[in-house]
């Protein structure tokens, strides 16, 4: 019997690895025999201004209006608005929701899974963030909360990070993506799925690395950003972006913290890779960018604003993961007694949810 492939979200990233999945399973040699061609996606249904619904549109016209109008999608990739639909048979789901939404959604999969799925079921997570539970003072990565919530085993997990940005993924831009898995096999299987030409994957066998450096970027991405719109120039941009790449990797070797990253993780295309592309481009750093300006042209406002109204003007439903990641990193450092030890950090989460003053990003 041929293989499910399920994507989890549609949004900005997920539509653009749908259309490359799909896009894939439907002419690369030799995934026939395994992959069923038709992929589904699951998509939080919306009503859009015209008073379509998005799935209908995406089904019928190929291409996810409000996420990502910039790329046609595949006739292969089918938009369910029920999740059970979506997980229904599936062997492999590709999770890309926004990270904070993450458990919620992999509860719910969990009453979806037959026991035979719970054992063979393959999760490759692509959400960018961690969580931390404050009482048991423990992080979970994303790939992890999809296991606490569904019991996997750890073979079944593995993810996927790199310098992506979604709309240069969907232009068929060149880019390099890391995928990780502690399985050889699901590592194999993963490779053939997703690399081609354009959109080359190297692998890894440290999953804590690979999802510790998704994450932990996107706050550097916001100090970037606050740089540029303060006005201050490159040499300023890449203190800030070195510093934020030693505290990354200082994090992700903190024993104490309860992981491991390998340090060589930090120099893949899911460590520097995805901190350069999200310094300079992405909506993190653009996020960041308009804080900066409020700050260097109307601090009174910039006191006051309120950062849903601020995503919300900027990103049209797009979600900011780096300010929430600021906030759960903050909650670890504050609980392990480490705020000082993480200047770029510590800064990011006071500018985003303490109106700080953001010229103290440059003075450590
Ligand atoms: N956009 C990128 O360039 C990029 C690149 C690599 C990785 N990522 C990661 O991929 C993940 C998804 O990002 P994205 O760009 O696809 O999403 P996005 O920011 O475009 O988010 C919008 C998505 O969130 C969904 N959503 C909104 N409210 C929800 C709710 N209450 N419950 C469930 N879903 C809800 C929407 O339906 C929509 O699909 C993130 O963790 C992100 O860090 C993004």
């Amino acid at each position: 019997m041929k293989k499910k492939i399920a994507v989890i979200g549609s949004g900005n990233f997920g539509s653009a690895v749908a259309r490359h999945v799909s896009r894939n399973v439907a002419q690369k040699k030799g995934l026939q025999n395994v992959w069923r061609k038709q992929v589904d996606m699951w998509v939080m249904e919306e009503t859009l201004t015209d008073g379509r619904k998005l799935t209908e549109v995406i089904n019928s016209d190929h291409v996810n209006v409000k996420y990502l109008p910039t790329a046609s999608l595949p006739q292969n990739l089918v938009a369910k608005p029920e999740l059970a639909d979506a997980v229904k048979d599936a062997s492999l789901l590709i999770m890309v929701p926004p990270h904070q939404f993450v458990r919620g959604i992999s509860r719910q999969i969990a009453q979806m899974l037959t026991p035979k799925q719970k054992k063979e079921i393959i999760c490759l997570s692509l959400a960018k963030g961690i969580e931390f539970d404050k009482k048991k003072k423990v992080i979970r990565r994303m790939s992890q909360v999809f296991q606490d919530e569904t019991g996997v085993k750890a073979a079944q997990l593995a993810a996927l990070s790199g310098a992506n940005i979604a709309n240069e993924v969907a232009a068929d831009m060149y880019a390099d993506t890391t995928i990780s898995a502690l399985s050889a096999t699901v590592r194999k299987e993963l490779f053939g799925l997703f690399n081609t030409d354009n959109f080359v994957v190297e692998l890894s066998t440290d999953v804590t690395g690979v999802e510790l450096g998704g994450a932990l970027k996107n706050i550097i991405a916001i100090a970037a950003g606050v740089i540029d719109g303060l006005g201050y120039g490159n040499n300023t941009k890449a203190a800030v972006i070195r510093a934020g790449l030693i505290e990354m990797m200082k994090f992700g070797s903190f024993k104490k913290l309860g992981h491991v990253a390998q340090k060589e993780t930090f120099l893949s295309s899911a460590g520097v890779g995805d901190l350069i592309t999200t310094c300079f481009g992405g909506r993190n750093r653009m996020f960041g960018e308009q804080l900066g300006k409020m700050w260097k042209d109307n601090p009174a406002a910039a006191h006051t604003v309120s950062l849903e109204q601020l995503e919300a003007d900027l990103l049209h439903g797009q979600k900011v993961q780096g300010a929430h990641t600021a906030e759960e990193v903050y909650a670890v450092l504050k609980a392990f007694g480490l705020t000082k030890a993480f200047p770029v950090f510590t800064s990011v989460y006071e500018i985003c949810h303490k109106r700080k003053d953001p010229r103290t990003l440059y003075r450590h």
